[in-house]
């Protein structure tokens, strides 16, 4: 399913309803954040928007992936949550699961599986996050499964170490198989720098399964977009 919106504000208060609605049906809920630039607008819209009406107490957060980066670097996807989320609502700090960037990529990858592994109900033997964020890259990324390690996507382990393809950066990442095991997934994409790969992989174009982000399960997921996004697809 696809909605779209015309800008980053409105697909966030929509985003803030969603997110309401299931902590208020739920006594907690497993949440996997996005990381990179669009949750920033997003988590803004929330801040200002939702501190009040929204238990964080009752939400606990991981994310889908970061960067092996330490927690205060302006590369973190920890830290940018801190900045334009946690910094302005009440969350429990027991309740944040991040990654360990400042260990070892190995050390990193083998905490945050344990953290998984303790915290994250199980469905089918695997966790099973009740709502899971994504974000897409113009290469067709997601989390941080990357075309040229689209092996990753299918790794039997609940998190893997990935590498960006341009800087090297060492990543942790979610398997595929733990994303697809969600119970809803929310593809969180905006920018006309995003609208080939939309088009291809919504409308399974040309070598479409390719992309990581194509290997979503389609079933569980609503794409939240802009119009710049969607751009292809309303033609
Ligand atoms: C990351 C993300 C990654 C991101 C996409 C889109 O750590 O970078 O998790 O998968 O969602 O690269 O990033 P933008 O929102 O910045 O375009």
């Amino acid at each position: 399913m696809q909605k779209i919106f015309d800008n980053k504000e409105e697909l966030a208060r929509y985003f803030g309803d969603l997110l309401l609605k299931a902590s208020q049906e739920k006594p907690e809920l497993h949440i996997a954040l996005s990381g990179g630039s669009t949750p920033k607008t997003i988590f803004e819209v929330l801040a200002k928007n939702y501190a009040k009406s929204i238990d964080w107490t009752k939400i606990r957060f991981f994310w889908g992936d970061e960067r092996c980066v330490a927690p205060n670097d302006p590369e973190s996807n920890f830290g940018m949550t801190r900045e334009y989320l946690f910094d302005h609502v009440k969350t429990r700090g027991v309740n944040i699961f991040r990654v360990k960037g400042e260990l070892t990529p190995n050390e990193a990858l083998a905490d945050y599986i344990r953290q998984i592994d303790e915290n994250v109900p199980k469905l089918n033997g695997l966790p099973c996050f009740d709502m899971m964020l994504l974000g897409m890259g113009d290469d067709g990324h997601t989390a941080s499964i990357f075309p040229h390690q689209a092996q990753l996507w299918n790794s039997k382990a609940i998190c893997e170490l990935a590498q960006h393809p341009e800087t090297g950066q060492n990543r942790v990442t979610l398997s595929g198989n733990v994303i697809n095991n969600s119970q809803q997934i929310f593809f969180l994409v905006t920018g006309g720098n995003k609208a080939e790969k939309v088009d291809e992989i919504i409308n399974q174009k040309g070598n479409y399964k390719q992309y990581p982000a194509a290997m979503v399960d389609t079933n569980k997921t609503v794409w939240l977009m802009d119009a710049d996004a969607a751009n292809k697809l309303m033609k």
